[in-house]
């Protein structure tokens, strides 16, 4: 099975604070792109990976470098779909290709899980994501930093990338959400839009986004664990 990975990486991280995109700090010497690019070429059956980065981007094509006999670049878009869907047109499309979308700021993720997920779809012929059960009660808000409303805790799932999905059925679903301007923050919000069923594949919670200063030292902590 050959199937093709897009890192979205075209996110300017602002929530970081940092005065360069958070892909592209650096934690145990390495930048956190790349720690994530390594982990997907140590998936056996991924055998591209595409990268979208915003056009502008001086730090990318030295980081692709060494990898540049697996991976192809292509420019982000606006928003993290924009940036998935240019990937996504990257590809030669053949009815049966799988493809697997990974956040560029998930560096931690296990490749176990991975695996794991990629088994999984296959078996199944689903389309699946890394997901891990909510642990905290879930609280809604009223605009107004007064509570609405608790949520029902059981059931509710963090999702998580990698995210799998057939090329063409993910490609028709993203395009279809950003024409009808749905909201589309992950590839499975798409599918669900076009009706298509995904399936939960439960993943170590070491599967963090990198998104806050604090994350870096547990990114670090995780990230030494999995070399180990
Ligand atoms: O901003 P957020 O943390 O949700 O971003 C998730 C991933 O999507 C990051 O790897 C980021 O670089 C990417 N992204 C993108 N294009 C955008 C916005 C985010 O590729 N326009």
């Amino acid at each position: 099975q050959n199937i093709i990975a897009v890192i979205p990486a075209a996110g300017v991280g602002r929530r970081m604070g940092a005065n360069l995109p958070k892909q592209y700090l650096k934690i145990l010497g390495k930048t956190i792109l790349e720690h994530t690019i390594l982990k997907l070429i140590s998936v056996k059956q991924i055998s591209r990976i595409v990268v979208a980065a915003s056009k502008s981007d001086p730090y990318i094509a030295d980081i692709i470098k060494p990898y540049s006999d697996v991976i192809t670049l292509v420019e982000g878009g606006q928003e993290r779909a924009d940036s998935v869907l240019a990937g996504l047109n990257a590809i030669e499309a053949s009815a049966n290709t799988w493809v697997l979308v990974h956040d560029a700021a998930r560096p931690c993720v296990l490749t176990a899980d991975i695996n794991n997920l990629i088994s999984q779809c296959i078996k199944l012929e689903r389309g699946g994501i890394l997901a891990s059960p909510v642990a905290d009660t879930m609280k809604r808000d009223d605009g107004n930093l007064n509570i609405s409303k608790t949520e029902q805790r059981k059931g509710m799932w963090h999702a998580y990338t990698p995210q799998m999905f057939k090329l063409l059925e993910l490609k028709q679903a993203i395009s279809k959400g950003l024409a009808n301007q749905a909201e589309i923050t992950d590839e499975a919000s798409a599918m669900e839009y076009i009706g298509k069923p995904v399936l939960l594949v439960e993943s170590n919670n070491c599967n963090i986004k990198v998104t806050r200063p604090d994350d870096l030292a547990l990114a670090e902590f995780f990230l030494q664990k999995s070399i180990e």
